[in-house]
């Protein structure tokens, strides 16, 4: 097969890529959710070979995904199938670092609630979660683009929404993790980070699902 190819991981590639090398400078093994085509971990293992970064994403993905990895570099590795709602998570505290890019808008927000759930489990202390994505904030768009997008996906699939920032910290909080940083990327976009204090790891108080 060729290759799957999304523009917007070409263009979105190079400024997330400047934000994580700052945010995983001390991780080592990092999990991505939602790996889509695989470009971007063709494209962030090469150029943080520091760390292994982990694909994973729902089956339909992964013979796209391992097209791109046959030419990737040798950090990046094969995916796991990792649906947030139905799978097994691996185990705790096998990863320090989590990202997911596009990911939080398309799954419904009961999944989104796994997501973080999830996460805060799997994730060992001071590991670092990150994602990246539009988001809303006081309720409010924060573009006319995001807007229309928004529109968009509710047309495609009602249960998909651009999430309100604040709710997702909730949930993240709620998981463990501290608000590290809340940054401005190209296109509407923002990248989240959080971090999980060391002495926070069994502190896990969400209870939903
Ligand atoms: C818009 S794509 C983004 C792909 C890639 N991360 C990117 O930025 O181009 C959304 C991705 O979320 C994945 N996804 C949707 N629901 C999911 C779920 N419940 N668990 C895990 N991944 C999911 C899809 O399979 C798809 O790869």
């Amino acid at each position: 097969m060729d290759k799957p190819f999304s523009q917007a991981c070409e263009n979105n590639k190079t400024p997330i890529l400047a934000v994580l090398q700052d945010e995983f400078s001390a991780s080592r093994k990092v999990l991505e959710i939602g790996s889509g085509t695989g470009q971007h971990a063709v494209y962030f293992a090469a150029h943080m070979p520091w760390l292994e970064w982990q694909t994973s994403d729902l089956p339909m993905h992964h013979d796209g995904i391992l097209c791109w990895l046959a030419d990737g570099p040798a950090n990046a590795v094969a995916p796991l199938s990792l649906d947030v709602s139905a799978d097994v998570w691996p185990a705790p505290g096998s990863f320090d670092g989590l990202f997911s890019a596009n990911t939080l808008h398309i799954m419904g927000w009961p999944a989104v609630e796994d997501f973080f759930r999830s996460a805060g489990l799997c994730l060992g202390p001071e590991a670092i979660l990150c994602v990246y994505g539009p988001f809303n904030y006081g309720g409010r768009y924060t573009s006319d683009s995001n807007a229309r997008f928004d529109q968009w996906l509710a047309g495609r699939d009602p249960a998909s929404a651009i999430r309100d920032f604040e709710a997702v910290n909730e949930l993240a909080q709620a998981s463990g993790f501290h608000l590290r940083a809340d940054h401005t990327m190209p296109a509407n976009n923002r990248l989240l980070s959080w971090v999980k204090p060391a002495d926070k790891n069994d502190g896990n108080s969400y209870v939903g699902k």
